[in-house]
Parts: structure tokens; sequence; C-alpha cells
């Protein structure tokens, strides 16, 4: 049995995502994890919410609330909606946990230790009426390059120049407006990332078998940008890791807090350890080499824009801190999903978010189209055009159609259970051939995490007993020869729960229905098709399911198109 470690990208608190940040990470994760379940492995399947940070606090203080309260809140939501799509999570924890608070001062005493942390003075702005140091995209004012009234402290979105928060003309507080700045010394810990080029260089090489996407985002911060430049860890902020602590090798780090980068994905390991608090289980065995965790595969899910922490901050992290640490295995990053000729727009309300979705359709319907239309090799978009014909076609003509053709028609000719009499010939010879070559390719493309060939694959599956039913035609058949309409329909009902076992990554509810109408619980992998389209036997007992998949309407694509179009633009 293998062990497989898989986690997720730990979304941000504030807010809700939207259904391209879902197929960047987390159902692709949980599409992987059902499947290794699935194929009778060890998963430990983690996610979190990543909880700190000035955008958290910001959150917080719109909501007027308590910024520990709001992620609290947040949380339950968030947890609340990745139930709702069937997100099999082990743990789904927090980023600001007492397991994380711990760890990540933890890993910064051993970065200490190793040499790898310096302090830097440097001066900041600070904001006299907000009372805190301002991060550079919180301070707004005149680009000195081209006029532009709103530039940010980075950046100028007008004319894209880079800029320092001492550049613009005017600076205020975008938290407050306030123009009352002054610029103040602050001390701060920087990781000496610098020292470890050639170990991440070694290392990201030796991953040969790593997608493009992955390794190219990793090998140009490597090579050609600033990714390895030595990185401030701590900000000046109040919610966050402390950076002084007991046992701190520092002093004059009081009331500053770990930079959000640095504490989330430490996360990863800290929400198996809240996991293994809460369940008695054992945490280290999936991450401590020294304890069990040789033998564990470790795959990360995320967006391309969290390549370069995944890459190179977090195993900076890891590999400086000299400790038996597991480090990932395997990186599966996506491309965007784009919405509707454009973008997702969170401030514009523009596309559909997790709630929405399932407040419109059921999980599966959404896992389906996400999943086979995952932004792999390039950016993919969402149309609802191309939504309502994958749901129509795929979900309802070819597997809803499929179940509810079989078993009416048994129901009718034979009654509820499965027909004895009859034998098998050519045409049920050359679907268990075609059938088990699909099943292999199947498991091929999900071992390597090619999500939609493995969708597309898994659709020829649907489509072959769809064709074999069609040809065979049981209800024709059983004028001149019900007994081999009995061995046809036979046949076609142990498709039923094939269908069910092989689907369950991609649509879980569906399945446990397929299941539940053929009354088994036998959900075992198929080894042979042949063996599995024999599993229930004649005689044994089913209910007809009801309506799998329902159709999408014009009207109500038109509907949708229309409110999730966002309120401006
Ligand atoms: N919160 C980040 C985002 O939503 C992802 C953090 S992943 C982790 O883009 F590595 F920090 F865990
Ligand atoms: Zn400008």
């Amino acid at each position: 049995m293998a062990r497989h470690l898989i986690t997720s990208a730990i979304p941000y608190i504030n807010g809700i995502k939207h259904l391209g940040n879902l197929v960047g990470s987390q159902l692709p994760a949980d599409l992987f994890a059902r499947y290794q379940r699935a194929r009778g492995n060890e998963v430990m399947f983690i996610c979190a919410t990543d909880e700190h940070g000035t955008p958290a606090e910001l959150a917080a203080a719109k909501a007027g609330k308590d910024v520990a309260d709001y992620c609290a809140e947040m949380h339950d939501v968030q947890a609340e909606i990745a139930r709702g799509f069937r997100l099999s999570f082990d743990h789904f924890g927090r980023s600001s946990s007492a397991q994380n608070r711990v760890l990540t001062q933890h890993f910064a005493v051993k970065l200490a230790e190793a040499g790898l942390i310096r302090e830097v003075t440097e001066k900041q702005m600070y904001s006299i009426t907000d009372g805190r140091f301002l991060p550079d995209r919180y301070i707004e004012g005149t680009c000195p390059n081209c006029g532009f009234e709103s530039a940010r402290g980075d950046q100028c979105d007008n004319c894209t120049k880079q800029l320092d928060p001492v550049d613009l003309i005017n600076p205020r507080s975008v938290i407050s407006g306030s123009t009352d700045l002054e610029l103040r010394e602050t001390k701060h810990l920087f990781l000496r990332q610098s020292e470890m080029r050639s170990k991440l260089q070694d290392w990201i090489d030796s991953k040969t078998d790593w997608p493009l996407l992955t390794t190219s985002i990793a090998k140009k911060w490597l090579n050609d940008g600033d990714g390895l430049q030595d990185r401030g860890i701590t900000r000046d902020l109040h919610w966050g890791v402390p950076a002084q602590f007991e046992g701190a090798p520092w002093s004059g780090m009081d009331g500053k807090v770990f930079y959000v980068w640095f504490d989330a994905p430490i996360e990863y390991i800290a929400a198996t350890e809240e996991w293994a608090d809460k369940t008695g289980g054992d945490w280290a065995r999936w991450w401590r080499t020294d304890r069990g965790a040789d033998d564990v595969t470790y795959t990360q899910f995320m967006g391309k824009d969290n390549v370069p922490f995944h890459t190179l901050s977090f195993p900076a992290t890891i590999l400086g801190s000299n400790e038996p640490w597991k480090l990932v295995d395997y990186i599966k990053s996506f491309n965007y999903l784009n919405y509707d000729g454009g973008q997702f727009s969170t401030s514009r309300g523009r596309g559909v978010f997790m709630d929405q979705a399932l407040e419109i359709l059921p999980a599966d319907y959404w896992r389906w189209w996400l999943l086979s239309h995952a932004p792999e090799s390039a950016d993919s978009e969402f149309t609802w055009e191309n939504f309502q014909t994958s749901v129509n076609k795929d979900l309802a003509d070819v597997l809803g159609n499929f179940v509810s053709r079989i078993t009416k028609f048994c129901r009718s000719k034979f009654g509820e259970a499965l027909p004895a009499g009859g034998a098998w010939g050519e045409r049920e010879a050359a679907l268990i051939d075609e059938l088990n070559t699909r099943i292999r390719a199947y498991e091929t493309f999900m071992e390597e995490k090619e999500v939609r060939k493995a969708a597309a694959e898994l659709r020829a599956i649907w489509v072959a007993g769809n064709e074999y039913l069609q040809a065979a035609a049981p209800w024709t058949v059983f004028k001149t020869d019900p007994d081999q309409a009995a061995a046809q329909t036979r046949l076609a009902l142990n498709l039923v729960r094939l269908y069910a076992v092989l689907s369950a990554p991609f649509i879980p509810d569906a399945s446990e229905a397929m299941l539940a109408g053929m009354q088994t619980e036998d959900r075992s992998w198929p080894a042979d098709a042949k063996a599995a389209l024999e599993a229930l036997p004649v005689g044994h007992a089913f209910t007809t399911p009801e309506v799998l998949f329902r159709k999408i309407a014009d009207e109500e694509r038109e509907d949708w198109q229309q409110r999730f179009a966002g309120t401006r633009g």
C-alpha cells in the first residue's frame, strides 16, 4: 500500500473564492486524493485557511470585526463551502493555530542556528493616524513619472513604472486616507535565500518529471529573476505569528510578526499536527523522514502564481532548517481559468464564486466541467454555452441516460433484480477488451495527474457502454430472445456499478446515487473488466435511481449569464 501526502494551496481567509481558484488547487487535489483512496492507498489530504497578513486585518476592519473573530467566522464559511463541493480533506486547518505558531517560530530558530537569518534595519513609511507602518501597496500618491493620481507605493498601474513609496508625490494611506506619514526606522529579519541557490538549483534540476509549467517558473526565478534575493520574513503588523518569543535568538522584534508567506506553507505541516491532536493520529510519519515519512509520496497542487513560493521559498525554509523534513516530490501547477471573455473579478463581482455555484447547481455539475476543462497546458475559459453543452451531453445524455435507460428497461421487462439466462458473445467480449484498455489508460492519467486526459478517458468509458447498449438493443432482442436480452441487461446493470466506482473521484455524489440504486457497497477497483461486470450476480435486487443529472435549459443559461456578468464594465 502506497502512502500519499497531498496538499492544496491554502486559500486566503478574506472572501470567498471563485471557480478559477477552485480548479487551480483544491479540486484537482481532491480528485487525486479520492483516486488514491479508491486504489486502496493511504492518503493524508491537507488544506487550511491562510489567515495572517494585512488583507485579513483590513477585511476584518471593514466588516467592523475583531480580526480573530473575523477569521474564525470566515474559516467556518470556507469549510462549509468546501464540504458543499465534497472536498475530502482529512483536515482543513487554520494558519492562525497554536501548532503553526510554535512550528513557525521553531523553523525561524533553526534557520538562525544555520546562519541563514540576518537582522536588517531599514526606513519605512509610518502612518501616524493609523498608528502603523504601511506596506508599499497600502500607500498611494501621484506618480512622479506620468502624473497618475492613484499610483501605489510599489507600482504605477497607469504607466507600470516600479516605484518606491518615497517616490510618490503627496503620499497618503490607503487605509485612512491620511497624509500624516513619515519615514521611520524599523528592524526586520531577512532569510539569506541567496546562500541556498546551489542547493535549490540541484533540487529543481533533479525533478525531471515535473510539469513544464512548474519547472519553467522555478528556473526563471532561480536564474534571471530576483527570486533568490534575501527576503524580509517579518512585518510591522499585529496579526500573525509573533517574531519575538521565548527562546528567540534575537531581540527588539516586539510587536512584529512573521510575514504571511513565511508561515502559510508551514501550515501544511502544522495542519497535520492539528489533525493529529484531534484524532490521536501520528503526524510525524507523514512529515519527518526520520520518523516514517521515507516512503511517503508528497504531491502539491496550486495555481501558477504560487509556484515560486513552493519551488524556492518554502524549500529554502525546509532545507535551511537542516532537519529531516519531507520535501515535496511533485508539484502540479495550473494556469488561469478565465470567465466569459475576460477575467474573474472579486471587486466587480464578475464570474461565479463558490457559494453562488452551489446555489444554482449541485457540486458534481461544477466538478465535472471544471476538471474536464482544467487549465493545464494553457489558460482556459468558462463560458455558459460550453458549460451547458458539457453538462447536457456528458452528464445527462451519456452517463445519466445510460443509467436510467437500462434500469427502467429491466424494471419493465424483468423486474428490479438482475435477470437470469443467456450468455455473452462477441459483442460483450469486444466491450470488455475496450474497457480493459481504457481503464488502464485512465489509471495512468490519474497517476500522472493529467486531469483533462483522465476526464476524457472516463467520458470514453461512459460512451463505450452507451454504444454497446445501443448496438445490443436488448429492447428489440427481448421480443425474439429474452434470454439473450437478460444477459445483456445483466452486463449493463453491472456497468452502472462499474461507472460508479470509476467516476467517484470526479462526481462523488452521482457515484453514491448509482451505488445506492444498485444496492451495493462494493467499491472495489476493477482489476479486470470481465470480473467487474460479474460482480452483481443474478437475482441481485436494485432500485431505479432518480434522474442523475438534469439538463440546463437555454433560458436558465441566459439568466445566469446576466446574473454573473458583474456590476461594472
Ligand atoms: N493564500 C495563498 C493564495 O491564496 C496560497 C498560500 S499557499 C501556501 O494564493 F503555500 F502558503 F500554503
Ligand atoms: Zn505612472
